[in-house]
């Protein structure tokens, strides 16, 4: 704009603006140009205060009175159609009645009666021209060349709108209350790896723990936002990292609530009054939210809503209503009173009843692992900001709560998590007659009938809780005892039930739900299932065997992917049930951990531990995210053989994958890898079983005998082994087809199914790439191993690491199975205690022939090797029937 003009233009609107100063209140549309003075009895005719509206009228700013209380305005933007707030400037200075807010050349100010700023844009680079309120609900000071001086959307308060980011690091913060905006204390945060709600610095959500969240890469979260299809978390090279799909709407409005909640609410159109139905709500439950009940209060939910008790040796506190103080006279520890405790009153514990559980510790990590709890009392007691803590016996974990004071117990459903609550015994305690309190004394526990009595009330409550939502699922009679069963009942009974197995196995109503058999993983219902995965909302991968969702256990007991095996009723309840007896029974650290099952009619899912960093393709071969370094691909390569060792020698019946590939080992934080899909092939027909082998056999994992006239034993996994050992190294698919479509569409475990599909005809082209077993081989003969390793690494590599790790893979590829190692030997030589053997250049010449035509088996000559693929018992499988016709 030429500087005459607008000159012209400012003299104008200094007209206006004063005319406007004196007649209280036309609502401007998009833009205001300084100066300019609002209050809030000029705008009262207009409502809510508004004094601006965005061009499409879904927008207003207001000098704005929540709750009409009369004494605390605010200078706010507002969804006009829904009356929502959805931005506020000094939430926590608010100005009266009569306070004005002012924009001028250099900027807005909020000033009180007196003239005393309470609030101001920050200092800006270049006067202002004009305040303007686009139609996404954007505030904007601009400058006479229209470029953004400052924006609403860069301080947001508790809402995030479409078209707004909430960067890494930053935070939303609660209002305080419907009509009070001063920042409360819960905070909905983005880290690099997360989205988390927390209060007072505890975690009580994240968007990675969350059913209906489903994570595409590892890459390092960089901003979150919420649009037309959903919330994304994405990283900074615009990759999503995470998404929960939402129903279409044009606008949404997410909102950190004053108790807590995460809410998505959604509108069809942007200018839409009444939201449309299926908001997003986190946490869903009221006791997991930190002070659903006052301080140290037991929350326990009954239906829709919840309840607050005191937990056993607590007495609800006479001075703050609700909340519940140590019912031996002690004082609960807080930094306060411990900073003033100078020597005087000694440190207790208070030992909660198993069970009971604090609403952070599902979320936040240990604040040390492998510490006994006399250690981890230490910790506690050592710091002031320490007011108890939690010890796992089973991991050996230990977690502080911190915190300005303690928030709601509830009841969860760990029994090895114990949490101690930190006290301050008081000076008259010192004649006190009971010692219970003290944790010295909590491993000869003394129930007292009180505490009994209150046991057998939790114990009912659970049980009406269980009843209710079973009953609001609309479940049938016999399901509630299998509930109960589950919850109450998790000692199996191997005598009670077993007389009612019927054979009538697909009906659904047949006594066949009580099959039992002794050491029997927990068994679910279709009805628990659903309720678990969200109705199946979060799809995180489609495998050999059928589609894996992602769900969360009840009582928060972590998350878990249900498999759901396709067309898998073929198999009988009772052979189903034991082969997922001997698979729950299998237990290694680096064995993905069976949780449960469900068979129902012809239904049949199975539930297992989750593991949040997906499948190693997804790290190994993706292009997004961080590239896996050489150390972690030494412990991963490590992790799987010991695995795999496992099933071959560690069980009491062998048990040969025949499945090892990428897509099988999965990874979570903490460095965890863990074999899935294990003993899978025993639960398909023989004909399913052919059409799964068949699938997986065009992807370059299958040893030679698959395809040729030799029985199939442990030896093939090893194999197998050796090819995943040279992806590791390599950083890429041995054959170089077009890269997998890694982490796209619903693809966690992409394996088999959609890429067996294209790469059949193309199989022998190669990319342009060459085979890179034969490559390897080549390079091994000159002793180049460092030529093999990933490029993506840069050198980051140890080479002697790299030589030996190719050698053994190499060895693991011999054409004769008798010539490969057991599992048990590669372990040995990845751990380094035994120098790798020299691969025999000889038993390895079929690799050339592979590598200039690799001959893709033909389905339906594969039904004949059905038979060996789904033998456990590898000694057993040189019959006539695992052979196979030339292709
Ligand atoms: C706005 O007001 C200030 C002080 O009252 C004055 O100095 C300035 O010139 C005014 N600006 C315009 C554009 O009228
Ligand atoms: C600034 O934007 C308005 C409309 O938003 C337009 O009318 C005006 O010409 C623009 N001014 C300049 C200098 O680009
Ligand atoms: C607004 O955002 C800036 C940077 O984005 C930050 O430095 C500032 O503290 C924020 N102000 C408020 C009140 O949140
Ligand atoms: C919503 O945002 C995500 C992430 O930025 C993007 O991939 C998606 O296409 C957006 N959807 C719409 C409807 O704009
Ligand atoms: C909402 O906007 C659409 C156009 O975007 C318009 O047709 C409709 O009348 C508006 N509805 C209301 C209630 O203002
Ligand atoms: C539970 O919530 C549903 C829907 O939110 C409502 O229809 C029902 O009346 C509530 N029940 C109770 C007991 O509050
Ligand atoms: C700390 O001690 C002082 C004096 O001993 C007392 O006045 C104060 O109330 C104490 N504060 C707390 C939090 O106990
Ligand atoms: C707990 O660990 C410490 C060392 O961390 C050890 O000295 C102590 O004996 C252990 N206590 C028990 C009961 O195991
Ligand atoms: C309480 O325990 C202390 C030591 O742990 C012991 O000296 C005292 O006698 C006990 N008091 C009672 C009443 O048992």
């Amino acid at each position: 704009m030429p500087p005459k003009r607008s000159l012209a233009w400012l003299m104008l609107l200094l007209i206006i603006a004063s005319v406007r100063d004196a007649a209280a209140g036309p609502l401007a549309v998009e833009i205001i140009r300084p100066n300019f003075t609002a209050t809030s009895y000029e705008y009262i005719d207009t409502a809510g205060g508004a004094f601006l509206e965005s061009r499409n009228g879904a927008f207003r700013a207001a000098v704005f009175n929540p709750g009409k209380q009369q004494e605390r305005f605010y200078l706010a933007v507002l969804h006009a159609p829904s009356g929502t707030p959805v931005w506020s400037a000094n939430h926590d200075a608010p100005t009266s009645s009569s306070g004005k807010v002012q924009l001028t050349a250099g900027g807005i100010t909020v000033s009180d009666t007196s003239g005393t700023t309470l609030w101001s844009t920050p200092p800006l680079r270049s006067p202002v021209a004009a305040l303007r309120l686009d139609d996404t609900g954007d505030l904007q000071l601009l400058d006479a060349g229209n470029a953004t001086l400052w924006r609403s959307f860069d301080n947001a308060t508790d809402t995030l709108l479409p078209g707004q980011q909430l960067l890494a690091g930053a935070y939303l913060s609660s209002a305080k209350g419907e009509t009070d905006f001063s920042r409360g204390d819960y905070r909905l945060g983005v880290v690099t790896a997360d989205v988390l709600l927390t209060w007072q610095g505890s975690t009580y959500w994240r968007l990675s723990n969350d059913v209906r969240a489903f994570k595409d890469t590892n890459a390092a979260v960089a901003s979150m936002s919420v649009n037309a299809s959903g919330i994304f978390a994405v990283a900074a090279d615009g990759a999503l990292v995470f998404r929960v799909s939402l129903p279409p709407a044009e606008f949404r409005v997410l909102k950190l609530g004053s108790d807590g909640r995460l809410r998505v609410t959604s509108f069809a159109l942007v200018n839409s009054s009444a939201p449309i139905s299926g908001d997003f709500v986190s946490p869903a439950g009221d006791c997991y939210l930190p002070l659903q009940c006052p301080s140290l209060g037991l929350c326990t939910a009954a239906g829709n809503s919840s309840t607050c008790t005191c937990p056993p040796q607590f007495a609800a506190s006479v001075t703050i209503p609700g909340s519940c103080t140590p019912g031996d006279g002690s004082t609960l520890a807080s930094p306060a009173v411990c900073q003033n405790n100078s020597g005087g009153a000694a440190v207790s514990y208070i030992a909660l009843k198993p069970q009971i559980a604090y609403f952070a510790t599902k979320f936040d990590a240990p604040t040390n692992t492998g510490v006994n709890k006399t250690a981890c009392r230490a910790l506690c007691t050592a710091s002031c900001a320490c007011l108890g803590f939690f010890h796992d016996t089973a991991s050996m974990s230990c977690r502080l709560l911190g915190g300005k004071q303690l928030g709601s117990l509830y009841m969860g459903a760990s029994d090895t998590s114990l949490g101690y609550i930190k006290t301050f015994s008081s000076a008259t305690k010192s004649g006190s007659n009971q010692n219970s309190s003290s944790p010295a004394n909590h491993t000869v526990p003394i129930v007292l009938p009180s505490v009994a009595v209150f046991l057998l009330l939790v114990v009912l409550a659970w049980y009406l809780w269980w009843r209710s939502r079973m009953s609001k699922n609309g479940k049938k009679k016999k399901g509630k005892n299998s509930a109960m069963k589950m919850y109450l009942g998790r000692q199996k009974t191997p005598s009670a039930d077993t007389g009612g197995y019927n054979a009538d196995a697909d009906d659904d109503d047949g006594d066949d739900e009580d099959i039992v058999i002794p050491g029997m993983p927990t068994r679910f219902t279709y009805q628990e299932i659903t309720t678990m995965t969200s109705n199946f909302a979060t799809k995180i991968g489609s495998g050999g065997f059928g589609s894996v969702y992602k769900g969360e256990l009840p009582g928060g007991e972590g998350l878990v992917a249900v498999k759901k095996l396709e067309a898998a009723g073929v198999q009988a309840k009772r052979e189903f049930c034991t082969e997922i007896t001997i698979i729950g029974n299998i237990r290694h650290v680096n064995l993905v951990r069976l949780r449960g099952f469900c068979a129902e009619g012809s239904r049949r899912l199975l539930v297992y531990e989750y593991m949040n960093r997906g499948s190693l393709d997804r790290s190994l071969f993706g292009r997004t995210g961080p590239v896996l370094e050489w150390g972690e691909r030494m412990e991963v390569a490590l992790g799987a053989a010991r695995g795999l060792a496992y099933l071959h020698t560690g069980c009491d019946q062998k048990i040969v994958h025949c499945d090892v590939k990428p897509e099988n080992i999965l990874l979570a934080d903490g460095g965890q890898v863990k074999i899935s899909d294990f003993g899978l092939a025993k639960l398909m027909s023989r004909e399913q079983s052919a059409l799964f082998t068949t699938m997986r056999g065009t992807r370059g994992y299958l040893a030679p005998e698959w395809i040729s006239n030799a029985a199939i034993s442990d030896r093939a996994d090893v194999y197998s082994f050796g090819m995943v050992l040279l992806e590791l190294v390599h950083g890429r698919k041995n054959r170089g087809e077009q890269e997998a479509p890694v982490a796209g569409e619903n693809s966690d475990l992409p394996s088999g199914w959609s890429s067996a599909m294209t790469s059949t005809a193309s199989g022998t082209s190669g990319g342009g790439d060459e085979y890179f077993p034969m490559v390897a081989l080549d390079l091994h003969e000159q002793g180049r191993y460092l030529d093999l390793v990933d490029a993506r690494l840069e050198g980051r590599v140890a080479e002697a690491e790299a030589a030996r790790t190719v050698r053994v893979a190499l060895c693991c590829l011999h054409e004769d199975p008798a010539l490969r190692p057991s599992m048990a030997t590669v372990v040995r030589i990845l751990e380094g205690a035994v120098p790798p053997p020299e691969p025999r250049v000889e038993a390895l010449g079929f690799l050339r022939l592979y590598g200039r035509s690799y001959p893709l088996p033909v389905p339906g000559s594969l039904t004949a090797m059905a038979g060996s693929g789904t033998m456990s018992n590898a000694s057993s499988t040189a019959g006539g029937d695992s052979h196979l016709g030339e292709p």
